[in-house]
């Protein structure tokens, strides 16, 4: 069924130090569905933000003798300017310290906790704090070191409430027979470690340190952060607040629903959350996407490990649009990929100057040379070329429905080079030379809208350049659509410019 509407959701990521490129990887892919979608004509609402209570913080909070919520406040406007620098545009940023969220989680928990889906008790296992996160016995090692971050795990042994799990599992059984989660080799993992096998009740409170949200029912327990994180994706929307009007058109089944997630904290978006809202009496999203790491020389990207790349560099260093291109081209999704200063100038310049860039700059400098700037005939929306792009266009939009942008760009990379090999093989400088001035005019009709094509299908990842480079086509950046990439209602204005966009590497 086609929806009207799309809604789209990062992890909402912990304020403990600056982000990195993982992080960024995430926020970016959701920021390129979003302006798809927008362009595709659904209303979109796309959300972010931080992560703010819990164990982890609290101990940072108190190695910089400040108080959490002033810790946060720094980290947080540190996250928001990152999100500016690479066009990140959000309708939300929540923060779990945001008032309305805090009153909807302490009414989420008495829900569940009124319909006896949460239940008091004790637990005794081992912790995670770094990821917040129990772990089974397949999780750490014999050092008792997690098999995700590779920090020791601490010994937990508390009063606490449990939230019934357990009794999901047909739910659960059913919801992974669908194709909810992607990639597929994700589906197995959690099927076969944890719900086939553990699913265990989860502990949802603390009362061991109190940075969190107070349950009303018990003033010595925290929300679990965890509990608290998850309930982001609907009390950013509204829920529980009085007014759902928000909630009502983003989380009806009139909306295509997708959140974005890294694969390590697939067991808490595709187990504990569908529980959760299942417990709520909430539909589940159409899809979660269950992101690879992104390496630095075959190792995770983290603050512990020390390898991190600060995204801000690579901004400054090449702009906002390169490190955006390069996690949509270079980075699919259900794998890991590899992020190094060497395969990011080599993808540049194999694609952004030598494919992309080239063409844009050779074609206005012909349309200059040889008419002056104007062409006087459109394209021929029948010629070889024209047909390629409209197949382009379908073969694009067909994977990025299915969320695979790495895919969906190299789409629209091999129409560059089919364009780039036509300018060599018709050799339209000999054209010129040979008198053929018509058939020359009308080639470069056809490359041009055949740029148009390529420009447009890049708009959601080349956000600073796009207007730019239909500019330099002489075209009208707000007037070009997918309804009228293949037609002639494209006015093209005279080019007044050849300038190189994406100036080569050295
Ligand atoms: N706060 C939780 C999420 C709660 S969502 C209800 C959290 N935060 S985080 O800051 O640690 O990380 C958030 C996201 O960043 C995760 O999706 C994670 O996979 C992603 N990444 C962190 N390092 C990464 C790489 N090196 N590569 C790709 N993504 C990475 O978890």
């Amino acid at each position: 069924m086609k929806k009207n509407n799309f809604y789209v959701t990062t992890p909402i990521y912990y304020p403990s130090g600056n982000l990195h490129i993982g992080h960024a990887y995430t926020t970016t892919l959701a920021d390129i569905l979003a302006r798809y979608k927008k362009e595709m004509g659904y209303n979109v609402f796309f959300l972010t933000g931080s992560d703010e209570h819990g164990l982890k913080i609290q101990q940072k909070a108190e190695a910089q003798g400040v108080e959490p919520k002033v810790f946060v406040d720094g980290i947080v406007e540190t996250f928001k300017n990152l999100w500016k620098l690479l066009d990140i545009d959000y309708d939300r940023f929540i923060r779990t310290t945001d008032q309305d969220h805090v009153d909807a989680v302490q009414k989420i928990f008495t829900d569940l906790y009124e319909k006896d889906l949460i239940y008091p008790s004790s637990y005794q296992g081992k912790y995670c704090v770094s990821c917040e996160e129990f772990l089974t016995r397949a999780q750490y090692d014999d050092d008792f070191k997690h098999n995700v971050c590779g920090n020791v795990a601490i010994d937990f042994e508390e009063e606490t409430y449990m939230l019934k799990v357990s009794a999901f599992k047909d739910f659960l059984v059913k919801l992974f027979a669908t194709d909810f989660l992607i990639p597929e080799a994700r589906k197995n993992e959690m099927l076969n470690n944890f719900i086939l096998n553990n699913l265990e009740d989860l502990s949802v409170t603390r009362v061991s340190f109190d940075w969190g949200i107070k349950i009303k029912e018990n003033d010595k327990h925290i929300i679990y952060v965890w509990l608290d994180a998850l309930s982001n994706y609907i009390t950013a929307l509204g829920y529980k607040s009085g007014d759902e009007s928000l909630l009502q058109k983003f989380w009806s089944d009139e909306t295509e629903i997708v959140q974005l997630v890294g694969k390590e904290i697939t067991r808490f978006h595709s187990i504990y959350w569908p529980v959760i809202l299942n417990g709520l009496g909430l539909r589940t999203p159409d899809k979660l996407l269950s992101h690879g790491w992104i390496l630095n020389r075959d190792t995770k990207m983290s603050k512990s490990i020390g390898n991190v790349v600060n995204p801000i560099d690579v901004i400054n260093t090449y702009g906002s649009d390169a490190l955006r291109f390069y996690v949509a081209h270079n980075l699919p999704t259900d794998r890991d990929g590899n992020f190094t200063d060497d395969l990011f100038r080599e993808s540049f310049n194999i694609n952004l100057a030598n494919n992309v860039g080239n063409l844009l700059s050779r074609t206005s400098n012909m349309i200059m040379k040889y008419f002056d700037g104007s062409l006087s005939v459109n394209a021929d929306l029948n010629s070889e070329i024209m047909l390629s792009a409209k197949k382009t266009i379908k073969n694009y939009q067909a994977k990025m429905d299915k969320y695979n942008i790495s895919e969906a760009v190299m789409e629209v990379l091999k129409l560059g080079q089919e364009c780039n090999k036509l300018i060599e093989d018709t050799r339209p400088w000999d054209l010129e030379k040979e008198g053929k001035i018509k058939e020359l005019e009308l080639f470069l009709a056809n490359i041009r809208q055949a740029i148009i094509v390529i420009c447009y299908l890049l708009k959601p990842v080349l956000v600073k350049n796009y207007t730019r480079m239909v500019t330099q086509m002489g075209a009208n950046a707000n007037k070009i659509k997918f309804e009228n990439l293949l037609s002639d209602e494209i006015d093209f204005a005279k080019i007044v410019t050849k300038e190189i966009i994406f100036e080569r590497l050295k």
